[in-house]
């Protein structure tokens, strides 16, 4: 890969020399949009998930002198070495990623991490993070991992630190592309993981990561997201922890709510596929009634999810774990300014727009 996502430099006076591991190298990886079906998705139902392109991770590898691998994370202020914090998620991932790679640093290096996602708010911050800590440590290493190889190591580091992802975060990010995504369970796995065409089938992970069907989606018609961000941080793990108590407390209520959630997503994928921007406004907002019944909006979700429909948009919904984060309006050329207003007026501590280009099947 030589695009902006994975770079490789090896700069020693102009002239060609063998590389000491490790090269300097930088990659980035997208944020993350979930459009519908977060926690149904949890429970083998679907869910649609969007790649952010303009909001990025970035992490680069840099060789020093010194010994071993040392993270500096000036975002969130902190600087830690691998000998040090080896229970440190991201340590544990990069020495996974190591190992996988075979690649044994004969020299020092410093890993700096630097993000525009906000932690915490729904946008896949810690997935990104991940995936471009991998992608960076395998250009530093000279060598290719697959999209589905660092799905896969990604997903372990998610599972790290939530106990129960579906793995829907982990591959949207490594694909960046938007997808159709449902975890298989137990029982499912085999049945629907080759779906036939070569593209579709290119995005399966592997067996170590979360079984599952992922598709490619396309779109008729583009269509334009304002994305809103609460100001409050919660950890994905809370919200997906307590839907999980009341399903074990009321499992068929919770089945009953989540077959919903499947439903509406079914026909979410309907629109977009015929480009009926208008059904696919309903729908997201019939995704954040059933979000608000499973227990997982909030009191400042609420104010601007009703804010932007006031203000003419054509759905809207929270996006993510939810109980803070970031949620999403669906709006025209025309409604895009007022919707904007209305959620600054309501306390949007920031706001994105977000276009989804019209694709060829
Ligand atoms: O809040 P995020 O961006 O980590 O999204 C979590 C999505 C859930 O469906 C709630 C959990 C999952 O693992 O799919």
């Amino acid at each position: 890969m030589t695009d902006d996502r994975q770079r490789m430099t090896s700069k020693r006076g102009g002239r060609h020399e063998p590389p000491r591991l490790p090269l300097a190298a930088e990659a980035s990886a997208p944020a993350k949009l979930i459009l519908c079906g977060e926690h149904a998705v949890v429970y083998n139902r679907p869910a649609i998930a969007l790649p952010l392109a303009d909001v990025r991770a970035r992490v680069r590898v840099s060789p020093r002198s010194w010994r071993g691998v040392h993270f500096s994370a000036p975002n969130l202020r902190r600087r830690w070495t691998l000998a040090e914090r080896p229970d440190d998620t991201l340590s544990m991932l990069a020495n996974e990623t190591l190992h996988s790679l075979n690649a044994s640093p004969t020299n020092g290096m410093l890993v700096t991490i630097r993000s525009k996602i906000p932690i915490a708010s729904g946008m896949g911050s810690g997935a990104a993070v991940a995936t471009a800590l991998v992608r960076a440590l395998a250009a530093a290493s000279q060598q290719h991992l697959t999209n589905e190889h660092i799905s896969a190591l990604v997903y372990e580091n998610e599972r790290r630190l939530h106990g129960t992802p579906s793995g829907i975060d982990n591959t949207v990010v490594a694909f960046e592309r938007p997808i159709w995504f449902v975890r298989q369970a137990v029982e499912q796995q085999g049945e629907g993981e080759t779906k036939s065409g070569d593209e579709s089938s290119s995005l399966q992970p592997p067996a170590s990561s979360a079984h599952a069907l992922i598709e490619p989606l396309s779109f008729a018609a583009p269509f334009t997201l304002v994305v809103a961000d609460t100001g409050v941080r919660s950890a994905t793990r809370m919200p997906v922890g307590e839907v999980r108590r009341r399903w074990l407390a009321e499992p068929a209520r919770y089945e009953a709510l989540f077959d919903e959630v499947r439903d509406v997503v079914v026909r979410v994928r309907g629109a977009l596929a015929e480009g009926d921007i208008v059904a696919l406004g309903s729908l997201l907002d019939r995704n954040h009634e059933l979000l608000h019944t499973i227990g997982v909006s909030s009191p400042e979700l609420d104010r601007l999810v009703h804010a932007a429909k006031a203000a003419g948009a054509l759905g809207a919904k929270l996006s993510g774990a939810g109980w803070g984060g970031v949620m999403f309006a669906l709006v025209t050329p025309e409604t895009q300014e007022r919707v904007i207003e209305a959620l600054r007026e309501a306390g949007a501590s920031s706001i994105r727009v977000n276009t989804v280009h019209a694709t060829i099947p």
